[in-house]
This record gives structure tokens, sequence and C-alpha cells, in this order.
């Protein structure tokens, strides 16, 4: 990648449905490969994420964000949430989903786009949001690092095995904009790649 060039944010619409699934998948392919089984992994298509992104897309008050490289047009990675969908938590909003490329990560994008979601979440009236992250993956530390905060575990099913999420919180949206989001969600979102 060159020195310089460019990643901004913007909302998603359905034009961007085929890209958001492939970022899911190949950044679950290269995030999880060792924690989940192969046969899971290789078994995720992009045709299914695509049709369960539309479905969740349609759905009421639903926000997508998508950070695009200025150079290629191409969706490197998305964000996406709405209302919590777990009654037994009582925080308004839900962080779905956040994915970005492997060799776009770590450059302050996933950044700008939880900072888009979130404030997207409050301008549509939620004041708080949860998140579900499963225990073991390293990319926990990103929450914690923007203020999320654990409040809770629960076991899922993925293919045939059981695995640990857990829950963080930000109780309070509008503090956390305060605090951790203090560009625009339009603004460009760019580090030059420290290893070019
Ligand atoms: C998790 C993810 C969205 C974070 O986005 P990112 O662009 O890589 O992270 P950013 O560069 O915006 O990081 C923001 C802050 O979090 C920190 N951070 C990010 N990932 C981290 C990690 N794995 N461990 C420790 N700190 C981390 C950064 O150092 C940065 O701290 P700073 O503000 O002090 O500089 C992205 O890495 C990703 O898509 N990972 C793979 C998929 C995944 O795990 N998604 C979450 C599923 S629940």
């Amino acid at each position: 990648m060159c020195q310089g060039h460019s990643v901004y944010t913007r909302q998603a619409s359905e034009k961007d449905l085929e890209a958001i699934a492939r970022v899911l998948v190949d950044t679950w392919r290269s995030t999880f490969r060792g924690l989940l089984s192969d046969d899971f992994l290789d078994g995720m298509s992009y045709e299914h994420q695509r049709e369960r992104h539309a479905r969740t897309m349609a759905g009421p008050r639903t926000a997508y964000f998508a950070a695009v490289d200025s150079r290629t047009d191409e969706v490197i990675g998305f964000a996406n949430g709405g209302p919590n969908r777990h009654s037994d938590y009582p925080y308004s909003g839900e962080l779905y989903a956040i994915y970005i490329r492997e060799e776009y990560q770590r450059r302050g994008i996933g950044k700008s786009l939880f900072c888009a979601l979130a404030r997207r979440l409050v301008e549509t009236g939620f004041s708080s949001m949860l998140v579900w992250v499963l225990v073991d993956n390293p990319n926990r530390r990103f929450y914690e690092r923007i203020g999320g905060v654990p409040v809770g575990e629960r076991p899922i099913k993925l293919g045939p095995a059981t695995v640990t999420e857990a829950a963080l919180v930000w109780s309070d949206l509008m503090s956390t904009l305060g605090s951790c989001c203090t560009f625009g969600s339009s603004d460009v979102a760019w580090k030059a790649d420290p290893r070019s």
C-alpha cells in the first residue's frame, strides 16, 4: 500500500451488500482460523451473508457504514447496528458487527467506523450500546480501548462447537462520542501504513 493513500467512511446502501458479505467472510477466515473449526469457516458463504445483511439492512432503525479505499473505491470494512436484540440486557442500542480487512487493520479505520455508527445511533434515539465478542478474540481489546465495559458472558453455538461470547457496553453513548470520537463521521480517516 502506498503511503498517503486514504480510507474514508460513508453510509452503506444495498449496493454495498456484496462487498459487505465478502469483507465479513474473508475477515472471519483471517481472524478466527485456529480459534474456530476449518469446516465452519470454509463453509461460510458470501451469498448467505449477503442475504442475511439484506434482511438486517431493511430492518427498522438499522444503521450501516462502510470504509472505502479512495484509490480503488473498494469497500474494505463495515460496521452495522441498531436496536438491541437481547432483552435481558437493558441497553437500547447494539453494535451488530464491525469488520475490516486484515491488511487495513490497526490504522484507525475501526475507530472511525465505530464512531460513525455510535453517532448515528445517538441521532436516532439510542442512548447506550452493547456488543457481543468471542472471549478468545484478541480484538476484544479494541472495544475496551474505546470505552467498552464487560457486563456478562453467554454460550453460543457456531456450527458444531459451543463457544463463549462476552457482552461489552457503552452505557452513555453521548459521553463516548465526546471522549473517543472527536472527528466527524464523514472525515477522511487514515494513517500512513507503518510498513510502507
Ligand atoms: C477489531 C477491528 C474492527 C478494530 O479496527 P482497527 O481499525 O484494526 O482498530 P483501530 O486502528 O481503529 O484501533 C483503535 C484503538 O484500538 C486499539 N486496538 C485495535 N485492535 C486492538 C487489538 N487487537 N489489541 C489491542 N488494541 C487494539 C488500537 O491500538 C487503537 O488504540 P489507540 O486509539 O490508542 O491508537 C479490526 O481490527 C477487525 O476488523 N478485526 C477483525 C475482525 C474482528 O475481530 N471484529 C470484531 C468482531 S466482534
